[in-house]
């Protein structure tokens, strides 16, 4: 949806780098979202930790029915700008987050019993309509890459049924669960069967259940007919739960892009360079860290069309390179390239590292506008420093 929607707009005012994230694809994918919710009556929240442009928060929220927040400040941000529903969930919180976090939202999940056992009554206290849940590791394994499994072997994330008291229970109201990341329906029906097997004695005595993120609902191939069967047999099963998803992937997938510029061509032993004005490390680094190839419009593979050249970034680290693609042109100083799905786990990873600018931030409108929401500048770099 993005590649369509960046052809159709003039991006020519996009001073780069620049995210442009397009209000017809969020609307897209939340129209596909809606339906879900239609169907089901399961409760969607957006998972901030992977798109927090609040600029579009007034049309996330007329269809999500709230957030979900990694801790305090994004807890914040959703209470702040997002009307609806705060539910937060951290891998550790310390008192400070617990004062900060629990009084801004609605459900806080705690991701042990040490930690509900430590905060649970502070948190009343600070906030007496509070709703509390568990998070469980039903260690039943759908992602590949280790470093986004919570269900890997010795995963931190949850508590495994072999450490889940009954005791415990006692002023706790809702179960979540997250194992997926990126995935199809069909793994959260496998997982979701593991979850009812060993945990689905604790169910009646619960009035939710969060089944996480990582659900691509949006993508292309996505069987959403699948998870609302999923969804209405839980809750034929358990009529009494009100079920949540968070997904964040699929709230803003293939709704933006970053624009970067040539800034040079250099070669090394037949290896042509090419040197944007962005970075993998400072403005996407999961490019690095998944690791994974971004689509850029136009490229082929290396080699599939005329010109091949490795793009980089700016910065000095050896390896910030972006991958090998093949154009149809020479890259010129001034070129501009357009690089896909980057409205998720960017905008949001960027840093400053080497003092690399931070891209702008603009939004399209479906009238063709193209609205400057946010620029940086030094003060940005310098704030986070002393
Ligand atoms: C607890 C929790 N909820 C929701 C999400 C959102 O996942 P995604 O953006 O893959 O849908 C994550 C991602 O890591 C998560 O850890």
């Amino acid at each position: 949806m993005d590649e369509q929607c960046a052809l159709k707009t003039d991006l020519g005012g996009v001073k780069t780098p620049g995210f442009v994230v397009f209000e017809e694809a969020l609307e897209h994918n939340l129209a596909i979202l809606q339906t879900v919710m239609d169907r089901t009556g399961a409760r969607i929240l957006l998972a901030m930790k992977s798109f927090s442009m609040f600029h579009s928060f007034p049309l996330l929220s007329r269809t999500l029915k709230g957030t979900c927040a990694s801790g305090p400040h994004e807890a914040m941000l959703g209470r702040e700008c997002f009307p609806g529903e705060v539910h937060a969930f951290a891998a550790g919180f310390s008192e400070e987050d617990i004062r900060e976090t629990a009084a801004v939202c609605d459900h806080l999940v705690f991701n042990s019993i040490s930690q509900w056992r430590r905060f649970g009554k502070l948190a009343q206290e600070i906030n007496p309509g509070l709703e509390f849940g568990l998070r469980c590791n039903p260690e039943h394994r759908e992602t590949e890459v280790e470093i986004y499994d919570p269900c890997a072997a010795g995963s931190r994330l949850g508590i495994v049924r072999a450490e889940f008291t009954e005791e415990a229970l006692a002023g706790i109201s809702g179960l979540h669960f997250h194992t997926l990341c990126q995935k199809n329906s069909d793994a959260l029906e496998r997982t979701l069967a593991v979850f009812e097997d060993k945990f689905g004695q604790f169910l009646p005595q619960m009035s939710w259940v969060n089944f996480g993120g990582g659900h691509h609902i949006t993508r292309k191939d996505y069987d959403v007919d699948r998870l609302v069967r999923l969804i209405n047999g839980f809750k034929g099963r358990y009529p009494h739960l009100t079920v949540y998803l968070e997904p964040g992937e699929a709230v803003a997938l293939n709704a933006g892009v970053l624009v970067a510029s040539v800034l040079d061509i250099t070669s090394n032993h037949g290896v042509a360079n090419a040197i944007l004005d962005t970075s993998a490390t400072c403005h996407m680094p999961d490019v690095l860290e998944m690791p994974y190839r971004p689509e850029i419009i136009g490229a082929g593979e290396p080699g599939e069309k005329a010109h091949t050249y490795q793009l980089g970034g700016l910065s000095c680290l050896a390896g910030d390179i972006l991958g090998r693609y093949s154009f149809d042109q020479p890259l010129e100083y001034g070129d501009r390239l357009i690089f896909l799905d980057m409205a998720i786990y960017s905008m949001v990873k960027t840093n400053t590292f080497n003092g690399v600018k931070l891209p702008s931030i603009y939004y399209a409108r479906k009238d063709g506008a193209v609205e400057l929401v946010r620029q940086f500048g030094y003060a940005d770099f310098k704030g986070r420093l002393s």
